[in-house]
């Protein structure tokens, strides 16, 4: 079979998208190797699989709407009170809840980002204007930002798709200047477990209008579970928690959140090994024909092709007849068709897809 001549031509709007691409070219699910989606490589933690088998027992009952204990384990883990700690179906199901929630009358998106902002945004019937950052500026702000009249900004820390990390002082007076000015910062920390001495929740009391978005997707590896949630301050919690659907966080997910908290040496094995392999993708990337490589703090590397005779969309293709799946970036804004980006995966398979650049680069 001829996979190359198979796969549609339309760029997919996020990674992961594993499911339609194996269906589409026929294969099954185990047979891809996905670079798309930036999912921890240790896998998730081991203890979920007993906590899980355990709360089976309760599903016979409504879940704690609430999510009273995971809030409080939460609560522990960030040094904050639960009041501070709403928890969601996903980070995505409260980047909608938040949209809709503040009802601000118009935001402003950190641009290139994460797509479900603006659609979130969109579905809010919020207007919706871009600050679009460049490859010069690491594709994350180099100055305060200027919230151009919007009463709500979207900004991730690390920057996604790039990884770079805001110099401290930088992301504060950020902060302070929005605060000032009376407007709501959402600040997407999905990748922040990765790093996380650089997430701003040190700073939380301080900022009554900061909202920290976190995940546990990406770090513990359960994006099919879908577990979020955000930290802010408890009147602002409230607003949202007051909107949000009931039940929308199952009694397993809640149950396999708790063991995730308990495991702090997969925590630490987790972030030694993102970084090991991470410098060795880099390394690899650097070396190749027509690759630039963008520095980056967590688990994915934004790239660059130099060369004309690829493009993202050829690249991502020819790769697939390789069944490696990479993410074309072209779909951001702010990026074009020279841009994609590649997660950071255990060693073995980290060579693979070098080996299968070579191939095609050499
Ligand atoms: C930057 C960023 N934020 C948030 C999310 C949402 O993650 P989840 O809904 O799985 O928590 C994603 C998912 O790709 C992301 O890339």
């Amino acid at each position: 079979m001829n996979i190359s001549n198979s796969i549609s031509e339309k760029t997919p709007p996020h990674g992961g998208d594993v499911y339609h691409l194996a269906r589409t070219l026929g294969l099954d699910l185990s047979e891809l190797l996905d670079f798309s989606a930036n999912i921890n490589p240790l896998g998730f933690p081991p203890g979920i699989v007993a906590a899980v088998e355990q709360a089976l027992g309760e599903i016979v009952h409504y879940p704690d709407r609430r999510c009273l204990e995971l809030k409080q384990d939460l609560a522990d883990y960030h040094r904050l009170s639960p009041e501070q700690i709403l928890v969601g179906n996903g980070s995505t199901e409260l980047i909608y809840l938040v949209a809709r929630a503040l009802k601000p009358k118009k935001a402003l998106i950190v641009a290139p980002a994460f797509s479900e902002y603006e659609h979130a945004l969109q579905a809010a019937e919020v207007p919706v204007a871009f600050q679009v950052t460049t490859e010069a500026q690491s594709f994350t702000l180099d100055a305060p930002l200027d919230p151009q009249g919007a009463d709500l900004v979207f900004l991730a820390h690390p920057a996604s798709p790039s990884g770079a990390l805001l110099q401290p002082d930088l992301l504060l007076e950020t902060a302070a200047r929005l605060d000032d000015e009376g407007v709501f910062l959402l600040l997407d920390e999905a990748f922040v477990d990765f790093v996380e001495e650089a997430s701003f929740k040190t700073h939380l009391a301080r900022f009554p209008r900061v909202l920290l978005l976190r995940s546990f997707t990406k770090f513990f590896a359960i994006p099919g579970m879908r577990l979020g949630y955000v930290l802010a301050a408890p009147e602002l919690i409230s607003r949202l928690a007051a909107l949000q659907e009931p039940w929308s966080v199952n009694t397993l997910a809640q149950a396999m959140g708790r063991a995730c908290l308990a495991d702090l040496d997969y925590m630490a094995r987790s972030r030694d090994l993102v970084r090991q392999e991470q410098e060795y993708l880099l390394e690899g990337l650097s070396s190749l024909p027509g690759l630039q490589p963008f520095p980056s703090a967590v688990n994915y590397l934004l790239v660059k092709l130099t060369r004309p005779d690829f493009t993202a969309a050829s690249l991502q293709k020819a790769l697939l007849s390789k069944r490696i799946v990479i993410r074309d970036a072209s779909n951001f804004r702010g990026l074009d068709e020279r841009f994609f980006r590649v997660a950071v995966r255990a060693r073995a398979e980290n060579q693979r897809l070098l080996e299968a650049l070579g191939h095609f680069l050499r």
